[in-house]
């Protein structure tokens, strides 16, 4: 083992912050910006005595072969919501990303939705089938994917329902039920085009039709271009092999489109020249207008963000003084280009500080330290993307696309941000 760094005292650590904070130039923090963080636990585990956990052995290696988070973090699972469709015909789970940070979010907590519950596929007669407007029609086994040409790809997938509830104005107290349909892992897989090139495309093909091998055998129609573009063929999130809830042993990956086109259990593609006719409860996702009429073929996830913290599930715990906002960001059109934060409803917006790779159709980290005051705040934040679209706030939203959709609800969240720290959904005009 190598030698540890001796620990830093308290003392030398909240200097060298000091130092770094006005280096960097951030003149709004007080200098004691972080009196008052000290606090709480059981004296009897903090210096000067020795804590429980340096007076005995721990477990071995043995005990965990496969490793999870540390007991204190139970808390940080996904969660759904009762009335809403908790059941093995339709059920929906929802991603802690107000416990979350970085871009990557963990294999056990990314939410599920499933329209007949997980198909637990086994691998060895997990079949993908090819065919119809091609020259040869194929069977590829998970092996056959396997010794395709790889690629290594993160991206978010967002359903189309997520901030549905909040269409009708500000429903759900944490960011978890607002937000949390949306995840974002690094695949492994073999792109579309690779699998299309091995069969050979006919000239007049232009649509292609996913189905997958749960009981819902969910179909989408994907257009031949978006199919040549980026779509994969994944079989590996985060390293490891899919896991059952997300499409063990394969799925598609639609960068940037609505993740009910990422058919999981993936077991055929048709190659066809117009799209197919969907049953409505599993695939038809359009969104209704004021009007009556219909949105179709909106496949694209617009530019999105959304403070995780501070948020309702994750109240400020000082009164005042230094205080990280942090949030993600992403868009189906390409990369985050900035993004803006106010304190105070959307008079005054400055820019946050992204942190972490910056990746086409990925989520994005950013932050923004302020000083606190302890007075009331209204936190939101907006993201613009490398076209230039920026995320509207509701008001505009819902002038455009009225309030009887439940799909691509794209604003701008406020959070209110109380004295006591606590944190409220809300909406202003
Ligand atoms: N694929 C199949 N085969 N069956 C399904 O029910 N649900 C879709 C999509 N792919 C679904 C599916 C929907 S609506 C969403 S939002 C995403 O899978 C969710 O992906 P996840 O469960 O990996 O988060
Ligand atoms: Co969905």
């Amino acid at each position: 083992m190598s030698e540890q760094q001796p620990p830093k005292s308290p003392t030398s650590r909240r200097a060298f912050l000091k130092a770094g904070l006005t280096a960097g130039g951030a003149a709004a923090f007080a200098p004691s910006a972080l009196a008052g963080a000290l606090g709480g636990g059981d004296p009897a585990n903090q210096p000067p005595n020795i804590p429980e956990w340096t007076r005995s052995l721990g477990d071995g290696v043995a005990v965990r072969a496969y490793g999870k988070p540390s007991k204190h973090e139970a808390h940080v699972i996904r969660r759904d919501v009762e009335w809403l469709t908790a059941s093995r015909e339709s059920s929906v789970s929802f991603t802690p990303i107000h416990e979350l940070d970085g871009i990557i979010t963990p294999n056990g907590l990314g939410f599920e939705r499933h329209h007949s519950g997980i198909a637990e596929v086994d691998p060895a007669d997990y079949r993908l089938i090819l065919h119809g407007l091609v020259d040869k029609p194929l069977i590829f086994t998970l092996d056959d994917l396997k010794r395709l040409p790889r690629v290594n790809r993160a991206h978010f997938c967002e359903c189309a329902a997520n901030s549905g509830m909040e269409w009708r104005g500000a429903q759900l107290n944490g960011c978890q039920y607002t937000h949390g349909m949306v995840h974002c892992v690094m695949y492994t897989g073999v792109t579309l085009k690779t699998l299309l090139g091995e069969a050979g495309v006919k000239p007049n093909a232009k649509w292609l039709l996913l189905e997958g091998g749960d009981s819902a055998a969910m179909t989408r129609s994907l257009p031949l271009q978006k199919a040549l573009d980026d779509v994969l063929i994944a079989y590996r999130m985060n390293g490891e092999m899919l896991y059952p809830e997300h499409g063990y042993p394969a799925r598609a990956v639609i960068p940037g489109w609505e993740a009910n086109m990422w058919v999981k259990w993936l077991r055929r593609i048709e190659v066809g020249d117009q799209p197919w006719h969907h049953r409505e409860e599993t695939s038809k996702y359009t969104d209704l207008l004021e009007n009556g009429k219909a949105r179709r073929f909106t496949f694209v996830m617009d530019a999105k963000s959304i403070i995780t913290s501070p948020s309702p599930q994750a109240p400020v715990n000082h009164k005042s003084g230094l205080t990280v906002l942090s949030g993600i960001a992403w868009s189906g059109r390409g990369k985050i280009a900035r993004v803006d934060v106010s304190l105070d409803g959307g008079r005054n917006w400055r820019t946050a500080r992204i942190d972490g790779p910056v990746w086409d159709k990925a989520l994005t980290r950013f932050y923004y330290e302020f000083d606190w005051d302890g007075r009331e705040l209204l936190l939101q934040s907006r993201a613009m993307d490398e076209t230039g679209y920026v995320q509207p706030g509701k008001a505009e939203l819902r002038k455009i696309r009225g309030v009887n959709s439940i799909y691509h609800n794209n604003g701008i969240q406020t959070w209110y941000l109380h004295k006591n720290g606590e944190i409220e959904n809300v909406e202003i005009s």
